[in-house]
């Protein structure tokens, strides 16, 4: 028995993000590594969600990608994706559970920065409006910014979640605590305005742990490392092994 197996479940679920199974197989363009197959590993291995990120460049997702998830309906399918005509025409078809709109720039590596909904309140509301009125959980990928959030809540979200990529890239520690405090404040403020709140970017086992101890987070989406870990552990293991660090680190909540 390995000790990842002694973790209880726990308030805090897990959204595996699945978008570079499929880059290593867009390198080849060959069939494989089969992204359904990951996610149902993925889910197997205690994951809640697995998320995939459909971007306008088709960099690595693949509108049958989302289609296969979606029909199979073997894994709850959390969508990324821009808030433009063509993703909410895909949203509607293939009806995710989940949908997190995020800001999108063909020249990015990853999204680097939150949606800005202070500037576009009305445009996000109508999104939300449809994807709600669809029956799909949105949420909105932010900053941990207090404007924004209260822009959010205008614009009727009932989730969002928070982007954690300044802390997980902070230089020191001073700067990472400072990021820290940022996310720790935008939870709670969200929390007080009844919006469901998830964190998610540049996570590893080893900086996990001060976000998971976040009453107000409940949700975590990761992607990029644990596929990273998935290369040496399989992906059973790295999802098992992210489980344990959350658990760890929510059970000092309890
Ligand atoms: N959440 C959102 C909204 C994202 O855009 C991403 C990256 O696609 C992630 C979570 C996962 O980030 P990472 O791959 O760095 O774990």
């Amino acid at each position: 028995m390995t000790a990842s197996s002694d973790v209880q479940p726990s308030d805090m679920r897990l959204g595996v993000n699945v978008d570079h199974v499929a880059t290593l197989r867009q390198a080849r363009g060959t069939t494989y590594p089969d992204v359904a197959e990951a996610a149902r590993k993925a889910i197997a291995a205690g994951a809640d969600s697995i998320t995939v990120h459909l971007r306008e460049d088709r960099r690595h997702i693949q509108d049958s990608d989302v289609e296969t998830l979606s029909a199979a309906g073997e894994v709850p399918v959390n969508l990324e994706m821009a808030l433009t005509d063509e993703m909410i025409d895909i949203a509607l078809r293939t009806k995710p559970r989940d949908c997190c709109l995020v800001p999108e720039s063909r020249e990015e590596l990853t999204t680097e920065g939150g949606l800005d909904i202070v500037g576009q309140r009305e445009r996000v509301r109508e999104g939300l409006d449809t994807l709600y009125g669809a029956g799909i959980n949105a949420a909105l990928f932010i900053d941990p910014d207090i404007e924004q959030i209260d822009a959010a809540a205008e614009a009727g979200a009932r989730c969002i979640e928070l982007h954690t990529g300044a802390y997980a890239d902070a230089s020191d520690e001073g700067e990472r605590e400072r990021e820290l405090e940022r996310i720790q404040n935008a939870a709670a403020h969200a929390a007080s305005l009844h919006i469901e709140v998830h964190a998610g970017h540049g996570l590893h086992v080893d900086n996990v742990g001060a976000i998971a101890e976040i009453g107000p987070i409940v949700e975590l989406n990761i992607g990029h490392a644990l596929i990273a870990q998935a290369v040496f552990l399989g992906i059973g293991e790295a999802v098992r092994e992210m489980r344990a660090a959350i658990e760890t680190a929510r059970r000092k909540l309890h």
